[in-house]
Order: C-alpha cells, then structure tokens, then sequence
C-alpha cells in the first residue's frame, strides 16, 4: 500500500485562517442576510492601482500580437523585473544584482517551497506567536522545530541565545502578528549569531512597506555580514495589493555559501526544475510597481490601511485595551479584555458585534490570550466595527 506522508498527521486539523473561514461560514449560514466586518485574515480590499493595471491590460495585448507573444517565461523571474527590484534596492541604498533576485508566485508559497534547499533533517527557529505558515510547512516536511516564545516585556522581539540555535531561523519584521519591528542593532545581533553557527536566516519582509520609522530596516541587507547568512522573502501582496494577483520575490546573495554549495545556484537549478516561471502577464504588472507612478500610487493604498489601523488604535485606546503594532506594521496585536481565552474572544465578537479578527492562540501558544486586528479591510467597515469595538469594550 502506498504510504502517505504521515507526517501530515502531526498537522492541526485545518489551517487557521481555514478555522476562521468555516467559523465564520457557519456563523453567516445561521444568521442569513447579516454583515460581517473583516478584520481577520490579512487580505487586502482595495482594488490594483492604475499603474498596474494598464501594465496588465498591455500584457493581455501582447500575448494576442504573434510578435510580441510571450510563452515560457524564464524560471527565476522576466529580467525587465529581476533589474526593476534590483534598482528598487538600489534606491534604498542596499546593493542587489539583478540575478540575485528570483520572482516568485507568492510569499507564503517560498517560505515553503524554500525548505528544498536544507536537508531533510535540518532544524527550524520559529519565535512565536508566527505566522502559522513556518510551523506547519515544516511539519509537512517532518523537520524539527525550534519554538522560541517572544514575549511582551520584551517587545516580542527575543534576541538570540542558546535556545534559539537551529539550521534555518524564521524571523519576520515587521512582525506578523505582533507588528514588532527589529531595529538595526537588534537584527545585527541575529547576523551575528547566525553567521557564528552557520545558519541561515529566512528573513520575512512581507511588510516592509508598512514600516514609517526612518531608522527601521527595510531589509536585512542592511545589516552588515547578512550577504552570508540571509534569504530575504518579499511580496507584494500587501504593499501593492496583489494577494489575488499572486507575485513575490526573494534575494538570495551569491555569497551564501554552505558546505561548499552556492544556496543561489542551488536555488536556480530548483526553480528552472520545478517551475516554469510566472506568467508573463503578471509580471509586467509588477514591473509597474516599481515605476515611480506606481510607487506613488501603491503608497496611496497603503496610506489607506494606515488610516484604517489609526481608527482601529483609536477605539482601543478609548476602550482602555493594550496592543501594540498598528504603526510600522498592518495588524493590531492586543490583549483579550477580562483574561478571556483568545478564541472565546472570537467568538464574543463575531456573536455580539459581527466583528471577525484572529485568535492569537492560532499563532501559537504564547499568542493565547491575545488577539489579532487586520488593517485592510473595507475603511468604512474599519470604522464601523472600530465603533462596535469601543462600545462593546468601553
Ligand atoms: C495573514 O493574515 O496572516 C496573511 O494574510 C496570510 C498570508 O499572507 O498568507
């Protein structure tokens, strides 16, 4: 008999943000016709800037002109836009060649797709609470994991010790779901330590553009030493609206080096295997992004969300509840009012005030207790159920 992986079996039995979705659902089908305020999983609700979408309408065109059809792309990105995020780099003072960066179909799919490069017994840090993606790939793959809890009074951001040595550390910043930020000296603390033990780092920048502080990194090729120790995963879901689009991008340096192999050319002979690229369409439409009109424009949108998280920080500022997050990051992470369960939480807000967030606990164990707010919902519904929050918890 075929032996399935039985390491699947070591899984919750659903994704969170799938227990969300069938809570909710069972919630919508009992009460038919009633309005749900989203404020859960982190899916963007404004629509694709102008920039992109002519970019997009142009590429459909081309693919109907027999001289300026595309086919297979190549495998690790189009070069219009392995040069376009170079020179966005660039911009930012942080040097990246072109054949550095590989396009990718999403972040979440790297972060998993990735692991191909370690051996199969290789360990993974996780600080949790994390974006449930990192444990749950890694289950998938039977690794072993390396819980390492972050807690308040430190700001959620632990630095390294003995406890967090593993092969591969995840670390996220801006953080999902905290919203903590590493500073420089913070994140060169984790270079350090990781190009001390050889491991390497799966630096999560999906929210880099939310970061407003100007001394915060944008990415961890800021840090001096990170070239030899540092994968850097980017998306542009949440900065340019694209979680329906699907488009990411990683930056693997040519200096990450282990046991002789070139994790770059590693990465190379992976993709031009397993994939035949993204879709030429979509690509030019994430070239557009960084054009300075499209920067302009994405900016708008996220200057939306931001507004969204002020009005989410207001009413809890009102109701007298603790959070962090909401300034440098899309989410409000905040403590359950009257020592409630996370998930109790959940439910008394979908039941009294038809308010959906995330459960803290589903970030893992240290995230009981607390709760998960997304900034990019609808802005009137943001203000809606900021009301409904102030009132229930005022
Ligand atoms: C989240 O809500 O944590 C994210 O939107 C999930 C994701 O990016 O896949």
């Amino acid at each position: 008999m075929t032996r399935p992986n039985m390491h699947y079996a070591d899984l919750q039995e659903s994704y969170l943000f799938r227990r969300i979705a069938q809570r909710t659902a069972t919630y919508e089908q009992a009460h038919p016709g009633v309005h749900l305020y989203r404020m859960g999983i982190g899916d963007v609700s404004l629509p694709l800037c102008d920039a992109v979408i002519c970019a997009l309408h142009e590429a459909v065109d081309d693919q109907a002109n027999a001289k300026r059809f595309h086919g297979y792309m190549p495998e690790c990105g189009a070069s219009f836009l392995r040069e376009a995020i170079a020179a966005h780099y660039a911009s930012r003072g942080v040097s990246v060649d072109a054949d550095e960066v590989f396009v990718s179909s999403g972040a979440s799919d790297e972060l998993g797709d990735i692991l191909d490069l370690f051996d199969a017994g290789s360990s993974a840090m996780v600080i949790e609470p994390a974006y449930p993606a990192y444990v749950d790939a890694n289950i998938m793959a039977g690794r072993p994991i390396v819980h390492v809890p972050a807690c308040e009074e430190e700001g959620f951001l632990p630095r390294p010790s003995e406890a967090a040595r593993a092969d591969v550390l995840y670390l996220c910043s801006p953080n999902n779901p905290t919203g903590a930020v590493f500073n420089k000296a913070q994140l060169q603390e984790w270079v350090d330590f990781a190009n001390q033990c050889g491991a390497v780092i799966l630096f999560d920048a999906a929210y880099e553009a939310y970061i407003e502080d100007d001394e915060l990194p944008h990415s961890i090729f800021e840090v001096a030493g990170a070239r030899t120790c540092a994968i850097e995963i980017c998306s542009l879901s949440k900065t340019a609206g694209f979680t329906g689009t699907r488009l990411g991008y990683t930056v693997i340096p040519k200096e990450l080096v282990r046991c002789g192999l070139s994790l770059n050319g590693m990465w190379v002979r992976n993709r031009t295997t397993k994939t035949n690229g993204v879709s030429y369409i979509i690509q030019r439409g994430a070239a557009a992004v960084f054009t300075p009109e499209g920067q302009r424009q994405v900016r708008e949108g996220i200057a939306v969300y931001k507004r969204n998280a002020q009005v989410l920080m207001r009413a809890l500022d009102e109701a007298g509840i603790w959070y962090c997050g909401g300034r440098n990051a899309p989410y409000l992470w905040l403590r359950c009012p009257d020592g409630m369960g996370s998930w109790e939480f959940f439910d008394s807000l979908l039941h009294q005030i038809q308010v959906v967030g995330t459960p803290g606990e589903g970030f893992g164990s240290c995230g009981e207790g607390y709760f998960r707010l997304s900034t990019f919902g609808d802005p009137r519904d943001t203000v809606e159920a900021a009301r409904r929050i102030e009132d229930l918890l005022a």
